[in-house]
């Protein structure tokens, strides 16, 4: 981290505000001042301008039972009438909401009318189905309008979705249903990746197959199936349904009933530093009061003329802010693409942003890595001269891909906000705004109107500019998390007992404050890594290794990636009685491919390694940062601390 951080040190480039972007921001330096002069008061008023009320309310922010918050406590709203049925009553149910582009270029074009009309129907069908508030609905679909209709009906009627990213295993589907006892499950047959089909329904097949004797009372009734792949599937009578059979035929009537602010809105499921994925709980209106907030200021939406496209997948929490929530409330027009970028071709981004007049792009740095890698020629071939402000998210942006991100697409002039946050956070909390902040690559600068944040050190005690410590956002503010779906002491203990003397959120981050206190982040400090902006949990990939017969012990570190940030590398020591039967390549690719079956394949180790011990210290604890010296080929640290310091040797030599 050390070489990092004096290459950040030196990183003395500056762009001010475009001038003509400027005088035509959304967000402006007056947004500071009115947070600065009361910020509780701010939320309010950014809460009654940009929703509607179905009951206004009284009181902004309850923190008197910390760390649980209630946000606009007595006020009711509906999220879904906001994204949805208030732009038609404005006279924009024509305004195309998304344009989708289905990875082998079919198209299709939904107007704020169609998709609101969708919902309705949608959420007649699931009130037929017997679901109402409170009740969890799981999401497994690719990236097709018909998602982000499940979630608006979802919520529309009062209920919890939990979006699963259709990228895990049925394994992993299994345990977020089973947590969330939902009760429905929304999929497709299969979705198109890479030039094929790739089949969901048989994962959800699967993962509510063969429960009986396992002691888990089957929470799903119905599984709801969009027809996408064409692919054959299975069918089972009395729980599947098909949504070309009921939704169509349902009334388009449906009234949104008012909900109050705190009504749970979703669970999303994100590693932590144990093995069992944590249920981040999030509710209606302060969540959606910061989504559509962040989303108009930070992203400088405006809704009649932009073409918004936000690459993340609805997955994940990137795609439930600026994907579903903040641009519908915002009435803005995006894209909605279902495939990866290289499929057929390697331009097929650049393709997509030329074909619609892209004019703000939020992606993440490990896209921009691998754009980077294939070279400029391939955007050079397309006209991006549409696009007026690009974005980063996910992980730290090396000045080197913020430089490349400007000039190769943003044509050397067009603004970059890197934007830090969390799926705990809800939205973004540290940014550029870019019509106000002078940019600085490679740091995500300064708090949002409204956020308050810090770096300390151990103690809690501020660093003060100029240092590094830990990042803590010291107030609460309205779309953090409310808790962690079933288990409100891991919520206490992971994010809030660090420094329960101040009241500090502890974020996990390092980060270091410069000069003119601008944040610059340096990575998790805890055991979670970050490939291609995406959380995974060391332990957690660690316990599926060692549920396979052969492993007896395994070590999971993040090793740093030129393109992924970090990958995966695990060290693993094979039973006996398998070592002598199979070859020690043969081993680590089936140790590979079942990773992936436990988890998903982004979980999947870049590099397995086959080793006779692990390095322990004297109390047993595996000395990671040891193996990440390894793995990144560095020389090896201090290993004063282990119980057998000539461990690392031995590793290091079978390592290469
Ligand atoms: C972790 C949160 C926010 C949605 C995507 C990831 C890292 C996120 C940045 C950034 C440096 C960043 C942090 C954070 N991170 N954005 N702009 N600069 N680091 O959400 O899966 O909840 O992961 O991603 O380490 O803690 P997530």
């Amino acid at each position: 981290m050390s070489s990092q951080i004096d290459h950040l040190l030196n990183e003395d480039r500056r762009f001010a505000p475009d001038g003509a972007f400027a005088a035509d921001a959304v967000g402006t330096a007056e947004l500071y001042e009115k947070a600065s002069q009361d910020r509780v008061a701010f939320w309010g008023e950014q809460a009654r301008e940009l929703l509607h009320w179905h009951t206004p309310f009284t009181e902004v922010l309850d923190w008197t039972n910390p760390p649980f918050a209630t946000w606009f406590g007595d006020g009711e709203l509906n999220v879904a009438y906001n994204c949805l049925d208030r732009h038609v009553e404005a006279g924009n149910g024509d305004r195309v909401a998304l344009l989708w582009e289905g990875e082998q270029g079919d198209e299709r074009r939904v107007t704020y009318a169609e998709l609101t009309d969708e919902v309705k129907r949608l959420a007649n069908v699931l009130e037929g189905l017997g679901i109402g508030q409170g009740d969890r609905v799981a999401i497994y679909l690719p990236m097709i309008p018909e998602a982000i209709a499940a979630m608006l009906a979802v919520a529309r009627i009062g209920a919890i979705h939990s979006v699963v990213f259709g990228g895990f295993s049925a394994d992993g589907l299994r345990s977020r249903i089973d947590d969330a006892g939902a009760k429905l499950v929304i999929t497709a047959d299969g979705g198109y990746r890479k030039g094929k089909v790739s089949p969901l329904k048989p994962a959800v097949d699967m993962a509510l197959a063969d429960r009986n004797g396992s002691g888990v009372q089957e929470s799903v009734e119905h599984v709801l199936v969009v027809r996408r792949g064409g692919n054959e599937v299975e069918w089972n009578d009395e729980r599947d349904v098909w949504w070309h059979d009921v939704v169509p035929a349902a009334s388009a009537n449906h009234t949104a009933q008012p909900f109050p602010s705190e009504n749970p809105l979703f669970i999303l499921y994100t590693s932590g530093t144990t093995g069992k994925p944590k249920g981040i709980l999030h509710t209606s209106g302060g969540y959606l009061t910061q989504a559509t907030f962040t989303n108009r200021n930070v992203h400088d939406i405006h809704p009649e003329t932009d073409i918004f496209w936000c690459t993340a997948d609805i997955g994940w929490i990137t795609g439930h802010t600026y994907v579903t929530y903040g641009p519908l409330a915002n009435g803005a027009t995006q894209v909605l693409y279902e495939g990866t970028p290289d499929t057929p071709h390697p331009g097929r981004w650049w393709e997509i942003v030329e074909k619609y007049g892209v004019t703000i792009l939020y992606t993440a740095p490990t896209a921009i890595r691998s754009f980077m890698k294939i070279g400029r020629a391939i955007p050079a071939k397309f006209d991006l001269s549409s696009l007026r402000l690009l974005g980063s998210v996910g992980e730290p942006i090396n000045p080197e891909a913020w430089m490349w991100y400007r000039e190769i697409i943003g044509a050397t002039t067009t603004p970059i906000v890197d934007t830090w946050w969390q799926t705990e956070t809800g939205a973004i909390m540290i940014s550029a705004l870019p019509g106000v902040t002078e940019t600085k690559p490679g740091s995500a600068q300064v708090p949002l109107p409204g956020i308050s944040v810090d770096v300390v050190d151990e103690n809690g005690a501020p660093v003060g500019d100029g240092n590094g410590g830990l990042l803590v956002i010291t107030e609460p503010w309205p779309s953090m998390l409310r808790g962690i779906w079933g288990d409100p002491e891991r919520y206490k203990e992971t994010y809030w007992d660090k420094f329960a003397e101040q009241g500090y959120y502890f974020a996990g981050d390092g980060a270091r404050l410069d000069e003119d206190g601008d944040v610059w982040l340096l990575g998790r400090v805890d055991d979670v890594m970050n490939v291609s902006g995406h959380r995974l949990s060391t332990t957690e990939i660690e316990s599926a290794l060692v549920g396979n017969e052969a492993v007896a012990e395994a070590a999971v570190v993040g090793a740093s990636d030129e393109t992924t940030g970090q990958a995966v590398a695990a060290f693993v020591i094979i039973k006996q009685s398998y070592l002598a039967a199979h070859s020690p390549d043969g081993l680590a690719q089936s140790l590979r491919a079942w990773v992936g079956e436990q988890i998903g394949p982004i979980a999947r180790p870049r590099d397995v390694y086959i080793v006779e011990e692990l390095p322990k210290t004297r109390s047993g604890k595996i000395m990671r940062r040891l193996l990440r010296d390894v793995a990144e080929g560095r020389e090896v640290g201090d290993t004063t601390t282990l119980a057998d310091t000539a461990v690392m040797s031995v590793i290091s030599a079978q390592v290469r």
